[in-house]
């Protein structure tokens, strides 16, 4: 494909998804237009409807694991009226907020705040339009731009003609090899939602929910607590679940600064600084959540009506699904032992992974720079290293953990991560103020 002189108009940048990262971008060009400032043009596609985050997470008492400072502004722009206590503010609730005294909204509460500063720039999203293809447009040698090809729920494809590609598309939810969703076998990703399609009377006897991080703690909890008559069967290869450390200093990876440090450092200092700091954010729960799941189990075991099982040291050595239920069977890994459990269903909250752009990208992923691991090579100001041939931009919000450090899909850096992504536009393609 060639540009013409009667190609479509040129955008500085298309963001792929509207989630908190890209909502971060469309306010940071928003605050800088609104000083009268130079900023590229952009628009963002969304597939779904509307906005949403993680809606089949919004569980009635699940808090954030983020401090609320940690907005979609505040460390880049504490002046700025989309923080999260300007919400409140508009809201009415910012004194009975402060009288709470907790850095730790209610999850339900963040994405109404989320929400609100979407619609604030809903003026730079196109909503159910799915990113289906990306492809190049030659002039001359080079592939100066980027036609990112829309489907919309009809069916109708778009094509919007730009200089730079923004990917925020999140996380995929991770089932174990050889299991598929289906109607009685779920990830979490999609608990409330598959929870509101059950027939109105349902009262499901049993869930075996697997895995030992906060997803799948908080399902278990909230089963435990909505179906008062079910038994709900925990199943993790650890021996209990493990604490979350939110510890000050090792909140300090997540601080812009972490980032510098990352990046420079060497592949292996990367790893080993992933490792230690694991513990941060994955397979790991909340201790507040660990105690009460624990006094639920103790009172259980007083009162003499257990339907809260532990099963530790297990996993699932069977999965076999019928019309009725799934007949499941456990293994215990010290001693072998196979105990045979017949669910209703199966809640499978074994992680994320993060979406990855590049079969979106179709021939043009072969000009893309990749780590002795494979993975994207990703410059400090997240865009993908390319070979010269592409003189256009692709960034990355989100799947840069290998080399940017495990902020990489967590709002703790979504404010100053949208600046540096502007700037870089900015720097590689000025834009007339
Ligand atoms: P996010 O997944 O939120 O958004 C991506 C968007 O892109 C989605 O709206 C999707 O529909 C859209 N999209 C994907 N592909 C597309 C395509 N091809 N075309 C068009 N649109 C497309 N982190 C944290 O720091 N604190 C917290 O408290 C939590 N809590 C939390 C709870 C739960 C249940 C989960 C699963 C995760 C968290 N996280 C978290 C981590 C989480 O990744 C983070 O909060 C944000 O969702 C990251 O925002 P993004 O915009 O990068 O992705
Ligand atoms: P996670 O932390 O990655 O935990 C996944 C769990 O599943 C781990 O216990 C893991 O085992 C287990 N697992 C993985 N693959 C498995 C397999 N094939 N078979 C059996 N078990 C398997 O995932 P998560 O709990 O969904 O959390 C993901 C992210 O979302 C984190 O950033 C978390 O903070 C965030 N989150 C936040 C909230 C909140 O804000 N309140 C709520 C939910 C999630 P191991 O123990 O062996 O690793």
């Amino acid at each position: 494909m060639s540009a013409t002189e009667q190609d479509p108009p040129v955008s500085d940048l298309v963001g792929v998804g509207f989630g908190p990262s890209n909502v971060g971008l469309a306010i940071a060009l928003a605050e800088r237009r609104g000083r009268g400032e130079a900023a590229p043009t952009g628009v963002f596609l969304e597939r779904q409807a509307a906005f949403g985050w993680h809606r089949g997470m919004l569980l009635d008492d699940a808090t954030m694991q983020v401090s609320f400072l940690k907005d979609l502004v505040t460390q880049r722009n504490p002046a700025s009226d989309f923080s999260f206590l300007s919400y409140l503010h508009h809201v009415g609730r910012l004194n009975d907020f402060i009288n709470h005294k907790t850095l730790f909204p209610l999850r339900q509460e963040f994405h109404d705040y989320l929400s609100w500063c979407a619609d604030r720039v809903s003026d730079q999203v196109r909503y159910g339009h799915e990113v289906v293809e990306v492809l190049p447009v030659r002039t001359g040698e080079r592939i100066t731009h980027l036609d990112v090809v829309t489907q919309d729920t009809a069916g109708r494809r778009t094509v919007l003609r730009t200089r730079n590609v923004v990917f925020g598309p999140g996380l995929r939810p991770r089932m174990p090899e050889g299991v598929e969703q289906s109607a009685r076998v779920w990830h979490n990703e999609h608990l409330l939602t598959n929870l509101a399609q059950l027939p109105p009377k349902a009262a499901p006897h049993s869930f075996v929910v697997v895995g030992a991080g906060q997803s799948a703690a908080e399902v278990v909890e909230h089963l435990h607590e909505r179906f008062p008559a079910a038994h709900v069967h925990s199943v993790f290869t650890r021996y209990g679940y493990s604490p979350s450390d939110d510890s000050p200093f090792a909140n300090r990876i997540f601080d812009p600064e972490a980032v510098d440090a990352f990046h420079t450092a060497p592949e292996e200092v990367k790893r080993t600084l992933l490792g230690y700091h694991r513990n941060t954010n994955y397979s790991v729960v909340d201790p507040d959540l660990i105690d009460a799941l624990y006094r639920r189990h103790y009172a259980e075991k007083v009162h003499g009506t257990q339907r809260l099982h532990l099963h530790n040291t297990s996993r699932v050595a069977g999965l076999t699904e019928s019309p009725d239920g799934v007949a499941v069977v456990l293994e215990d890994l010290v001693t072998g032992k196979q105990t045979p459990v017949a669910a209703g269903y199966v809640v499978f909250a074994t992680g994320y992974h993060p979406a990855d752009p590049r079969p979106l990208l179709g021939s043009v992923a072969d000009l893309l720079h990749t780590t002795p691991d494979g993975l994207p090579a990703v410059e400090r100001d997240y865009r993908m290293a390319t070979r010269d041939e592409l003189t256009c931009g692709l960034y990355l919000q989100g799947g840069t953990e290998h080399t940017h450090g495990v902020s990489s899909s967590l709002l703790s850096n979504v404010a100053v991560r949208s600046a540096e992504i502007i700037d870089s536009i900015q720097a590689r393609t000025p834009v007339p103020a």
